[in-house]
């Protein structure tokens, strides 16, 4: 037996015992006629003591170890007299009365503590060294917990778990698909799946009622701190179902991870917001609701007052950051800045101070009377010491850019607190996008989400006004999951593929196996698929889901630990009929 106890577990009522642990050396320290090591493993950390008193040999022999040396200790539990009350271990030691070590390391390339000097680079190419930090493998520990709670929940709702296959079949829509060659039908190729969605739809067919399943799911996309290639759902289905039925579920297993994760309990329900009230109040689909400071339309109050940024704008929109009125040109010009970066787009910022005396201070004071800038903010709802910020332009892009500056102040006042959590449903969204470069709609979601039963009549006279039986859930502005009420009839499937511009045969083609199941008795279904790795970031506090995934890729797409993507060799590409192109620049 290599040990009796871990290095997290003992305490007070423990001394006096004699015990053996296993683990890394964090730390060693000497202290005149003492050296004291840290030891610690998946558990936690204990301290040793060696004395060169008692004992010098023993204490020469720990002198040497170095960091990250594995050892097994054994030695006497005894209470500390300089008590550590920051780790559970901390009231007790172990006096050592002998040590072996069971591995060497050598020197690691950076310190492997929280705070660590190890860059973003190097702590990805050690990164089983990296997730020794307690702070990674708390959140590995943490998503653990997680999907352990996910199953339970789901599990004792009726729902099983399925696995569905991994080597399917490309289609077109959604992103870019990862392929797969077939050695076995060179010139074949298998698509890696973006999701299980035709699969879970066709569980439902069989007859399973409530599916789920944690899986991997792939998609050749450009990333972000939220986006990984390869990234885990949790996939739900569920058969005899209407939109209510599908969030009520879905709401019970947020609020179960919730408080088992977080100890926070939810008593009421989550708020419900539809898409086109979102994109109004908060000028985005997925809304921080940590705090107000909304988007306020005053397009028809501030037009016609000869003020050419205004008049010549489709829109003009505004809001107010309470406590602000005092900010700084240098602050007031940073704000411009920022909404003039080339991902952000605003032609400009018109900024008011609103002073705590109730005078208004502006460059607008040339067009606008002192009474009408009072008008405009109490229709803003501006109260004194405030900064008002409005942006004016094309409706669509200056609702994105104040839902950007609306963050961006958010921040700034620190009003996004990370263990704050505002959960809702945004629903009603619309069924299509218009698509300018290709010049057709794409299904927004995806082509079986069905449409409102009261909007199926204005799927051919006026497309983009259609609502889709389609919901999202948000927390504290990420995209937690979205899912869709399915269309089940064949009659509704063959309309919507016809208004995406599908011919019959591209339809069989991509979807016939889908299209024939539902010749079968295809129950009414709905369901949805949350993003684990975005969820259980939320729950850890962490920015990038990087941080909650053991083994990521970097924003360039390349696990550098196993240096991939990589070439393969020529025998492999003749087995598979692939030619590689060189680009030109290559030659
Ligand atoms: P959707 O495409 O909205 O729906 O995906 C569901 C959730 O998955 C997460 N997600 C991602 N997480 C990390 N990296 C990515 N690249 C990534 N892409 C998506 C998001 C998102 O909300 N089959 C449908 C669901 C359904 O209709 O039931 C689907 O996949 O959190």
């Amino acid at each position: 037996m290599y040990r009796t106890h871990t290095c997290g577990e003992l305490r007070l009522s423990d001394t006096g015992k004699r015990v053996t642990l296993c683990g890394w050396v964090q730390r060693t320290r000497d202290l005149g006629g003492m050296t004291f090591i840290d030891l610690r493993d998946r558990y936690g950390i204990t301290q040793l003591v060696f004395s060169m008193e008692t004992n010098p040999e023993l204490c020469e022999k720990a002198r040497e170890l170095g960091r990250e040396y594995v050892v097994q200790v054994t030695g006497m539990v005894r209470e500390r007299s300089n008590k550590n009350f920051r780790i559970p271990t901390g009231e007790i030691e172990i006096e050592a009365e002998g040590i072996k070590v069971l591995n060497s390391s050598e020197l690691p390339p950076f310190t492997i503590e929280d705070d660590t000097d190890g860059g973003e680079e190097l702590r990805m190419k050690f990164r089983y060294l990296d997730l020794r930090r307690p702070c990674l493998r708390d959140n590995i520990l943490l998503r653990h917990r997680a999907a352990r709670e996910v199953r339970k929940y789901l599990d004792s709702q009726g729902f099983i778990e399925i696995e569905t296959p991994m080597l399917i079949k490309s289609t077109p829509e959604g992103a870019r698909d990862f392929v797969v060659p077939s050695r076995l039908q060179p010139g074949m190729f298998y698509a890696l799946p973006q999701s299980p969605q035709t699969f879970k739809q066709l569980l439902m067919v069989a007859g399973f009622d409530k599916y789920f399943q944690i899986v991997r799911c792939f998609r050749d996309e450009d990333l972000r701190a939220d986006r990984q290639p390869e990234f885990t759902q949790i996939d739900c289905e569920m058969s005899f179902v209407e939109q209510n039925d599908v969030l009520e579920t879905f709401e019970g297993l947020a609020k179960h991870l919730f408080r088992e994760i977080k100890g926070v309990e939810f008593t009421e329900p989550f708020p419900r917001l539809s898409w086109k009230e979102a994109m109004e109040r908060f000028g985005t689909d997925k809304p921080d609701m940590r705090f107000g400071m909304e988007i306020k339309d005053i397009t028809c109050i501030v037009k016609g007052k000869g003020f050419g940024m205004f008049d010549n704008a489709e829109y003009v929109g505004g809001i107010c950051a309470e406590g602000c009125s005092e900010y700084s040109r240098r602050q007031t010009d940073e704000l411009t800045e920022f909404v003039k970066r080339p991902q952000i787009g605003a032609q400009g910022l018109v900024v008011i101070k609103y002073n705590s005396d109730g005078t208004v201070k502006s460059s607008l004071e040339k067009f606008y009377s002192n009474e009408e800038l009072q008008g405009l903010m109490r229709h803003i709802n501006a109260t004194p010491g405030s900064l008002v910020l409005i942006i004016a332009g094309n409706r669509e892009k200056t609702l994105a850019a104040l839902s950007e500056l609306r963050l961006e102040m958010g921040n700034r006042l620190g009003l996004r607190k990370s263990d704050t959590f505002c959960p809702l449903w945004v629903v009603d969204f619309p069924l299509l996008e218009w698509d300018e470069e290709t010049k057709r709609f794409y299904a927004r979601h995806h082509p079986f989400t069905s449409p409102k039963p009261e909007d199926i009549d204005l799927l051919e006279s006026a497309p983009a006004e259609v609502r889709a039986n389609a919901y999202d859930l948000v927390i504290n502005g990420i995209e937690i999951g979205g899912g869709s009420i399915r269309i089940h009839d064949s009659a509704t499937q063959k309309l919507l593929f016809k208004v995406l511009g599908f011919t019959e045969e591209e339809a069989v083609s991509q979807f016939g196996f889908l299209i024939n199941a539902f010749r079968y008795g295809a129950p009414p279904h709905g369901g949805i698929a949350f993003g684990f790795d975005r969820w259980v970031a939320l729950l850890a506090g962490e920015e990038s889901i990087r941080d909650v995934i053991a083994f990521p890729k970097n924003n360039s797409g390349r696990d550098i630990m196993i240096d991939t993507p990589s070439p393969i060799s020529q025998q492999q590409l003749d087995e598979l009929l692939i030619e590689i192109k060189r680009r030109n620049s290559q030659y």
